[in-house]
């Protein structure tokens, strides 16, 4: 079998990581990397490759910084080619970004076999540029491997066991990577009793009001915890257009094996990150959702994760509430660690 693996952005390059050592250590399957370019900061992008065990890519696109059309047009046309020319027997998308997208459209007009990881998420807010990116995905996907047991009954609800396709929970990659590096991260951070920020999603950075709320409500927070924020090149680039300042200085975006030990060493997680909301959990930290909806409804039904959007009082409550508190839960909410080797034994069994 050869898999065509399609990845682009931060949380992509940390998924497919556990699933290509699965690949390279089954015989009889060969995987092709395409890097879009959708991130392309060193920070971003290359100390992933470089810390962890993900393999170079064997083509590179260099699309990045356009508007969702001509990001994810481009994507296509590109990854068309490369399609054509590999002749693969399945492509491989991770997530809801606009490079799974261009995977999707690409593979499924070319009528290639399409395997989505992490399928079946819904937030149920179409003005979200991921929750379009999903919906898509998953319509014409093949192979739909869920994290969790909400998102194959997010399908159900869809009408999914109506498609021709497959759908199963085989558990959370992300959890898998985290047990690895998690293994092999020895990062100790030098501030203590802080709360780990992050914050990107562009229902919250492209409005300035919404930003301007946020960060107000960060620098209160500021005056009483430490807070440890790895920005993310977008927020750095509004935050400095409109001129809105924060109280403290955030830090560069950090590689895998250092965000790792910043959420071991952190008291709280606050963030509007999807990844960050599970790692919190499996970590043991409580999280603040900078977001009005989370996909990631199991964390909030468990009572681990509170969402608070931009309500300043809201932030102030259940960071005061939560801070330095553990989470003791033995639910696997996210599969048992091994996700990885069950999206290719289910791959290996129907493709062959
Ligand atoms: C994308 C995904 C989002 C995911 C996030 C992970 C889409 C629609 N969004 O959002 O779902 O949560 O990645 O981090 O695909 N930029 C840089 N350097 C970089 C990367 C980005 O300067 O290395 C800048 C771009 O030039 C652009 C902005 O950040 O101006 C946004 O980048 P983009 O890839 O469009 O979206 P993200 O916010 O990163
Ligand atoms: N992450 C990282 N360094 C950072 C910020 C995030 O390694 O500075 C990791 C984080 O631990 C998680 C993934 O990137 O594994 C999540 O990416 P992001 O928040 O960019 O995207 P999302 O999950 O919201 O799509």
């Amino acid at each position: 079998m050869k898999i065509l693996t399609v990845l682009g952005a931060r949380p992509q390059f940390i998924k497919a990581a556990a699933v290509s050592r699965v690949i390279r250590s089954r015989g009889g399957i060969t995987e092709k990397i395409v890097h879009t370019g959708q991130h392309f900061d060193k920070k971003m992008s290359q100390v992933f490759f470089d810390e962890m065990d993900i393999p170079t890519p064997d083509y590179e696109l260099n699309i990045n910084s356009l508007s969702h059309g001509a990001m994810t047009g481009r994507m296509i046309e590109g990854l068309e080619e490369i399609i054509i020319q590999e002749k693969p027997d399945v492509v491989l998308v991770y997530g809801d970004t606009n490079s799974t997208l261009a995977g999707a459209i690409a593979a499924t007009k070319l009528q290639v076999k399409l395997a989505h990881v992490e399928a079946g998420l819904r937030s149920y807010n179409m003005a979200m540029p991921e929750e379009v990116n999903r919906i898509l995905t998953d319509r014409v996907s093949n192979f739909l491997f869920c994290p969790t047991a909400t998102a194959v009954r997010n399908l159900q609800k869809e009408g999914f066991n109506a498609f021709s396709c497959i759908i199963t929970n085989p558990g959370d990659v992300m959890y898998d990577s985290l047990l690895y590096y998690a293994a092999r991260s020895n990062y100790q951070p030098t501030t203590k009793n802080y709360i780990l920020l992050t914050l990107h999603r562009q229902e919250n950075t492209d409005n300035p009001q919404r930003l301007q709320t946020i960060v107000e409500a960060i620098n209160m927070l500021a005056e009483k915890f430490a807070i440890v924020f790895p920005i993310h090149p977008r927020t750095q680039k509004k935050l400095t257009e409109w001129g809105i300042k924060l109280s403290f200085n955030p830090v560069e975006p950090v590689g895998y094996l250092e965000m790792i030990g910043l959420l071991k060493g952190a008291s709280l997680v606050l963030t509007d990150s999807g990844g960050l909301q599970k790692e919190a959990y499996m970590l043991n930290k409580y999280c603040v959702t900078l977001r009005d909806e989370t996909e990631w409804l199991e964390l909030v039904e468990g009572g681990y994760n509170f969402l608070a959007g931009t309500d300043p009082n809201k932030i102030l409550e259940f960071a005061g509430s939560y801070f330095a508190k553990e989470i003791n839960s033995n639910d696997l909410l996210y599969g048992d660690g091994h996700a990885s080797e069950k999206i290719c034994d289910t791959l290996i069994t129907h493709i062959g």
